[in-house]
């Protein structure tokens, strides 16, 4: 029998639907309540409103658990790959051996970027921010992959989730050496998709890059862990504008810009910046943890504290385990991590952060992985865009597929001036 849920407004009830998701969550339909009432719901943020239904990602925010297409965060961090897990995302299923090695052929024959964009990257400050690049780029690739009427929807959009997955780390790595006046290294067909990264990033004609196995697979984890996260920030912009039935590519530049902000993507490097102050401030937490308790002050405490989660993020643990693996092979103790355990100690025994249900996000160790692996601060946040590419993708598939697709539109309640006239300006005083 389908559950309904009771509203009375001015002595009417009405009934509205209750709908129950496959891991139990419930949710009132309200798709007809200003047809039926003429009221409209009001939630800032949209902490209490679903967007859509999604079979992609399942998170429960109070028992810290992730599950991609219904597996475990940490059984995919252990055993996956980045591009399987990729696949696993847009396709809802593990690839075949023969789907792995077809879609990773596809990924490497989608691999270079058109040479005429080089030249965006000459015209670009030395200082532009990888994120600003790495945004118009990805738009930019629209201008050089026009849709093909010949394709079909399926072929178009296929080689369109390739020409992204792949072009996306090479235009990452192309802004970083063209930021260094470097010259510019070509993807490897000889290599797998994280290594390949690397190369790109720090193989050099006079010092040749050494790939070292550990750190390919703790960029794999942290791909993994970035994948998808259901509807964050940057992925509801990717469906938002997506929405209007606008190119991928320009859906996908959107995500990007969203996932720039301190509050979302941009805390990983926010997180560094705020351990490094501590560290340079003698390497006491107690000053960051008052300011971040302040009310009065807009700082917070950078890598803590999650809009779903409010435990600790599964990601968070399985980041801070592959710090202290790459630390100890690089036999390196970096201050930065110290400071990072201190911080979480005091943190969380602060009844503040336990009231507020504040804990370690997927950022707060993330930028040491980051560090170790010899990412530049300033790309700590174009590395979550790479790993959470799949999630975009995926996303996006599922939003155009969907029959009860609309064109993202939400209401508001005006609270601005009533009706009145026109002044001419020489009557304004
Ligand atoms: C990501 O959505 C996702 O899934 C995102 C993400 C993904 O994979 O896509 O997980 C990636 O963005 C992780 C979050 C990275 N951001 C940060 O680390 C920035 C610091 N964190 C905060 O800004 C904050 O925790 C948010 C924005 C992440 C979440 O905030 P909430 O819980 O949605 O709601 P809120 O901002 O209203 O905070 C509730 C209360 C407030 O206090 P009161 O006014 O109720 O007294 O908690 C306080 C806030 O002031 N608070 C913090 C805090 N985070 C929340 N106080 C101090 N430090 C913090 N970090």
């Amino acid at each position: 029998m389908a559950k309904t849920a009771k509203l009375v407004i001015e002595g009417q009830t009405y009934d509205l639907p209750v709908v129950t998701g496959s891991q139990g969550e419930m949710a009132l339909d309200i798709s007809t309540l200003r047809k039926r009432t003429g009221l409209i719901t009001l939630d800032p943020g949209y902490a209490n409103t679903g967007s859509c239904e999604s079979s992609i990602t399942f998170m429960n925010g109070e028992k810290g658990i992730l599950r991609y297409r219904g597996i475990p965060i940490e059984q995919l961090a252990e055993n996956s790959t980045f591009v399987e897990t990729a696949y696993l995302l847009i396709n809802a299923e593990l690839p075949t051996r023969k789907e792995l090695t077809r879609f990773s052929i596809m990924l490497n024959d989608h691999s270079l970027v058109h040479e005429d964009m080089l030249a965006f990257f000459e015209n670009f400050p030395k200082r532009a921010h990888p994120m600003g690049i790495l945004s118009s780029m990805v738009n930019s690739l629209r201008a050089f992959y026009p849709e093909l009427p010949e394709r079909t929807d399926e072929e178009e959009i296929n080689i369109t989730f390739a020409r992204l997955l792949s072009k996306v780390r090479t235009l990452a790595a192309m802004s970083y050496k063209m930021s260094l006046g470097h010259k510019v290294v070509y993807p490897s067909h000889k290599m797998s998709y994280c290594a390949n990264f690397l190369n790109m990033m720090f193989d050099s004609p006079v010092r040749p890059y050494k790939l070292d196995k550990d750190l390919v697979k703790a960029l794999e984890v942290f791909w993994i862990l970035h994948a998808d996260h259901e509807q964050n920030c940057s992925t509801a912009a990717v469906r938002l504008v997506g929405s209007a039935r606008v190119n991928l590519f320009a859906a996908i530049s959107a995500g990007i810009s969203a996932l720039w902000g301190p509050l979302h993507g941009g805390a990983n490097q926010a997180v560094l910046e705020m351990l490094q102050g501590i560290y340079d401030n003698g390497g006491d937490p107690a000053p960051f943890i008052r300011k971040a308790k302040d009310k009065k002050d807009p700082f917070r405490l950078m890598g803590f504290g999650h809009s779903v989660y409010k435990t600790y993020d599964p990601r968070a643990r399985i980041m801070e385990k592959i710090c202290k693996k790459i630390l100890k092979k690089q036999k390196r103790k970096d201050p930065l991590l110290d400071i990072a355990k201190k911080l979480e100690e005091v943190a969380l025994k602060d009844p503040y952060f336990v009231d507020h249900s504040l804990y370690p996000n997927v950022d707060f160790y993330s930028g040491i992985v980051m560090r170790a692996i010899g990412i530049p601060l300033d790309m700590f946040t174009v590395m979550f865009a790479i790993g959470r590419l799949p999630g975009w993708i995926s996303q996006w598939k599922e939003s155009i597929g969907d029959p009860k697709w609309k064109l993202h539109r939400p209401r508001q309640i005006y609270i601005g001036s009533k009706e009145r006239n026109f002044v001419p300006i020489e009557d304004r005083g």
